[in-house]
């Protein structure tokens, strides 16, 4: 498998660098500048890109890769930091910038030379995405200034002979006109990478990795329903069938058919699936709690109390399996990058269950990777192209304290709206939705009768990083039909509120 190696230096984009190649249907990975040279020589790489980094190249406490790679004789492109990195390490100076014209950040007008094969076939001239505060007051031997803006005449360098290119910009980012562009003449008019990568050689390459990793060894997974543990169980069963045991934990607060769904999904292959329903214990532990974190925490310690006495039925196992995806692994913090949030699934492995080793079989791919990997592997849409659903189910849009009732009512009134939003094709749009039990009860009128019934709350929105949110306009004709469908076909609710607020100030969960 041709792969191009992204060396990490603590940069903000580098998950991105790593999208756009991928994207290009090149494989790549990233890993920390100070990986053992050997380690990396080992993964061949046809062309290696440096990251950008927050650091000054010129100091010493600056992360630096081992020169050697130099004389490789793989083609490297060095982006922002990378590009300083490059050419400080062959011969050339770099230098705080000296006044504030000479450092550059944000949209910056810039010239090419086309004649460069990083900048072939492109405009002349377009916007760059820079971000530097450092000055390459002196470009190395052999290297041709390839690309200006009006603060700087050292945009971009190339020494075409050795196949080493740098830029001072971020050809990664959607600011930067033509970017992908760049990044895709470096992988196929200097790497010349065929761009044969394709998810289903990369499930086949997965199987074949797992099979000789496992052998005839026993693994265990937690199956949530989830897209990341359904995609790894659906490998893993293809890989070794029999050998893989899911637990399936059904706390009770799970969406209508959701526990049959997932059943269904995995019935298809030889796997040991084991599907507790553990409603009764979980809304024994959950009664009379009405504090969100309590309920969270509850679960949390529940599940791992029912998982753990599964994983004793089924005896020593080898592998303990985890969904764990590649953003989970590069935000845990590779290279000198600052931590963003270190995943609960990388580094902090459960000891409550007696394994050997632990196998990530998704750890190399992107969230949309993952789906597209389930779609291979013969996963359900449904499954595959879900959305984000918090652990702890139901329990947490449930406001107060939780009952079977409200389950119920909470389950069917969530069904209905999921419903009416797939059918509307809104689904595409919102990329979380879900209906929220409020403790609040109010007076009605149905029929010739006074009710006094609760209020349900719908919440959507639009999100492209779960970090912040806004609330998604929803046409009024769906909701007016969401709202007069719910309190005619679920009992118990006789008023519906739309949830109009973004995140921050409020979160997307209403707990
Ligand atoms: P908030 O409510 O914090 O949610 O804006 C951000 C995203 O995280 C999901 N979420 C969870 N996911 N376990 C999970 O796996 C949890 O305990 C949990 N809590 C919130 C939430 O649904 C949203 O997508």
């Amino acid at each position: 498998m041709e792969t191009i190696l992204i060396l990490d230096f603590g940069g903000q984009y580098n998950q991105l660098i790593a999208r756009r190649v991928r994207e290009c249907n090149v494989y790549c990975e990233v890993k920390p500048y100070n990986t053992p040279l050997a380690e990396l020589r080992a993964m061949e790489p046809i062309g290696i890109i440096f990251t950008g980094g927050p650091n000054s190249v010129y100091l010493d406490s600056s992360p630096r890769v081992d020169p050697e790679i130099f004389s490789w004789g793989v083609p490297i492109l060095g982006i922002c930091y990378g590009c300083q990195h490059l050419a400080y390490s062959l011969g050339g100076q770099v230098t705080p910038a000296q006044d504030d014209s000479a450092r550059e950040y944000g949209k910056t007008l810039t010239r090419y030379d086309t004649g460069c094969k990083l900048f072939k076939g492109l405009p002349e001239e377009g916007v760059s995405w820079m971000s530097h505060g450092d000055y390459m007051a002196k470009v190395p031997e052999g290297f041709a200034l390839t690309a200006r803006s009006d603060a700087c005449p050292n945009v971009a360098i190339a020494d075409e002979k050795r196949g080493f290119y740098g830029v001072q910009f971020h050809p990664e980012v959607n600011h930067t006109q033509h970017g992908v562009d760049m990044i895709r003449n470096f992988l196929f008019e200097v790497c010349h990478a065929k761009g044969d990568w394709t998810m289903g050689d990369y499930k086949d390459t997965a199987i074949a990795r797992l099979r000789e990793k496992i052998g005839t060894g026993k693994v265990l997974l937690a199956l949530s329903g989830g897209v990341d543990s359904s995609v790894a169980a659906a490998l893993l069963a293809e890989a070794v069938g029999s050998q893989l045991t899911c637990v399936f934990v059904d706390h009770g607060l799970m969406r209508l058919n959701e526990g049959d769904e997932v059943e269904e999904a995995f019935a298809k292959w030889d796997l040991n699936f084991v599907r507790v329903d553990a409603e009764a214990r979980f809304l024994a532990k959950l009664a009379g709690v009405e504090e969100p974190e309590r309920k969270r925490k509850i679960i949390g310690e529940e599940f791992i109390r029912v998982f753990e006495e599964e994983a004793k039925k089924v005896g020593a196992v080898d592998f303990l399996a985890q969904g764990t995806i590649y953003p989970d692994v590069i935000e845990s913090g590779a290279g000198d990058a600052a931590v963003i949030k270190s995943h609960h699934n990388v580094g902090g492995l459960p000891d409550y269950v007696d394994f050997k080793e632990i196998v990530e079989p998704l750890r190399m791919l992107f969230k949309d990777e993952v789906r597209q990997l389930g779609r291979e592997l013969g996963l359900p849409e449904y499954l595959v192209s879900r959305q984000p659903f918090p652990g702890p189910g139901l329990a947490i849009r449930i406001i107060g304290n939780i009952t079977k009732e409200k389950a119920d009512t909470l389950r069917q009134a969530d069904f209905i709206f999921r419903e009416e939003m797939a059918r509307a094709g809104e689904d595409k749009h919102a990329n979380q939705y879900f209906a929220v039990l409020t403790n609040t009860r109010s007076v009605g009128v149905m029929g010739d009768g006074r009710t006094y019934d609760y209020t349900l709350a719908l919440r959507a929105v639009t999100t492209s990083d779960f970090m912040t949110a806004d609330w998604a306009r929803l046409p009024y004709e769906l909701l007016d039909r969401v709202s007069t469908r719910i309190v005619n076909e679920v009992k118990g609710i006789n008023r519906i509120v739309y949830d109009i607020t973004s995140k921050p100030p409020a979160t997307i969960e209403f707990e």
